[in-house]
């Protein structure tokens, strides 16, 4: 097991003092810091051997062709591949999934298919897979979400039906952390003949990721959620169904030869990568899959698991009453990922106060709104009856606060987090009447 101290030497920003009280990135589900390997790995390249890939006959032309190849296998690597041109770079997971909607879905959705998603699923995994439904008349379908913040499985049978020809699910929710039954949703999916497709984007970040057991078709994640750069992420997908797929953006880099009555489109993955690509992305996402394999993601998971095991643990005891947390109690059972409301305190309010005192959370819907909705996530207490038909009433009033860990977080973080905590519920009513006020004069 690492030590998340030594592992912080590596991370120059945690040196970074915020409104004079040192920092605590507590951020991680939104993006992670990176190390000083990664920076400099990017440093290097543009020092050393920048050029455009693929073109080139010249010397640096050939380093930066081989690098940016080199990180495909590295990637590969990462989540065990069986080829590294089963790995596509992509802008990040929003990118990987509208490429996949827009070549799998178009060519092999039809009017009345069912795509199948969840209600915890992210607005990135969720909405190019509902814009090619719409475009094909195919319906979409929802596996829906227990009130303990579990997908209900006992419902997979009646929503994955022999119409339905995905199903496309977070594999970790990014509110919750409910890491989800990637076995249980694959057997169903195989009983109908449907292709599964899994948004990891919470998942590979935070666990070891093999594609050849999870028995999935496509799996897609972003870079920098894993201490890459922003700009990378990756489609896997299995080799046979990637061979089968139309191109999705054309034009350079993606093409053998042109005609003007024919195209010869390029070998995996190249055809997927149109246009100069992120060069420097796809090598810093390089240095960050190989910081974290010299870690092992065993240890990076069981890092976590015992993190958020204690920020519940403190969490229920200092604040019984004050404090609602969403999702699952058991660290087993989510990632890093925390959602909470002070009851009666608005989520807003409460992420400003942290970051008075140097502490970043995430606040707000997290990009899951329908989750939000369904569970009633809300500082108010109790929650509304009805959900508000104005979409500007519902953002006000839904919401959480998300704290989410990584490698570099220590329970010294945590015993101050809720030292904080401790003082922004003491200040609840001043704060109930002027956020920033209370917490300049009173913190
Ligand atoms: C579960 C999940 N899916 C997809 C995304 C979209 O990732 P990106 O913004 O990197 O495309 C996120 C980002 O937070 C996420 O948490």
């Amino acid at each position: 097991m690492f030590d998340p101290h030594e592992v912080r030497r590596d991370f120059p920003i945690l040196e970074r003092k915020i409104k004079g009280r040192r920092l605590v990135y507590f951020d991680n589900a939104a993006t992670t810091q990176k190390p000083r390997q990664v920076i400099e790995a990017i440093v290097e390249f543009y020092s050393k051997h920048n050029a455009n890939v693929h073109r080139g006959l010249h010397t640096l032309s050939q380093e930066a062709s081989e690098m940016y190849e080199k990180a495909h296998e590295t990637l590969a690597k990462f989540i065990n591949a069986y080829s590294w041109d089963e790995v596509v770079f992509c802008n990040n997971t929003t990118d990987a999934m509208n490429l996949l909607a827009y070549t799998w879905g178009l060519q092999n959705l039809g009017e009345g298919d069912e795509v199948v998603t969840t209600i915890m699923d992210h607005h990135s995994t969720m909405l190019p897979w509902r814009k090619i439904a719409a475009l094909k008349k195919a319906v979409v379908k929802y596996i829906d979400v227990t009130a303990e913040g579990y997908l209900d499985y006992g419902s997979l049978d009646q929503v994955i039906t022999r119409r339905t020809k995905v199903v496309v699910f977070t594999m970790a929710s990014n509110v919750l952390g409910t890491i989800n039954n990637v076995k249980e949703i694959v057997r169903r999916a195989r009983e109908v003949g449907a292709i599964v497709v899994g948004d990891a984007a919470q998942f590979t970040p935070h666990l070891p990721t093999n594609v050849r057991e999870l028995g999935l078709d496509f799996l897609a994640f972003s870079g920098h959620k894993m201490l890459g750069p922003t700009g990378s992420g990756v489609l896997w997908g299995r080799r046979d169904l990637l061979d089968e797929l139309g191109t999705f953006k054309v034009g350079g880099d993606t093409i053998k030869d042109v005609t003007l009555d024919d195209v010869v489109w390029l070998e995996l993955p190249w055809r997927f990568e149109a246009g100069t690509p992120n060069i420097e992305a796809g090598i810093g996402l390089a240095a960050a899959a190989e910081y974290l394999m010299r870690l092992g993601m065993e240890n990076v998971r069981e890092h976590e698991k015992t993190l958020v095991d204690y920020f519940l643990k403190r969490l229920s005891e200092e604040f019984p009453d004050e404090v609602t947390v969403y999702g699952p109690r058991r660290a087993e059972d989510k990632t890093g990922v925390v959602s909470f409301n002070v009851k009666g305190l608005h989520h807003h309010t409460v992420g400003s106060a942290l970051d008075f005192f140097g502490i970043a959370v995430r606040t707000g819907l997290h990009c899951a709104h329908p989750l939000h909705y369904r569970l009633k996530i809300t500082y108010l207490d109790p929650p509304p009856e009805k959900i508000p038909s104005s979409p500007d009433e519902r953002l006000k009033t839904f919401g959480s606060v998300r704290a989410s860990f990584y490698i570099y977080n220590t329970r010294e973080e945590i015993d101050y987090f809720i030292d904080v905590m401790k003082k922004i519920i003491e200040l609840k009513e001043a704060l109930q009447k002027n956020p920033v006020e209370a917490v300049c004069t009173g913190g």
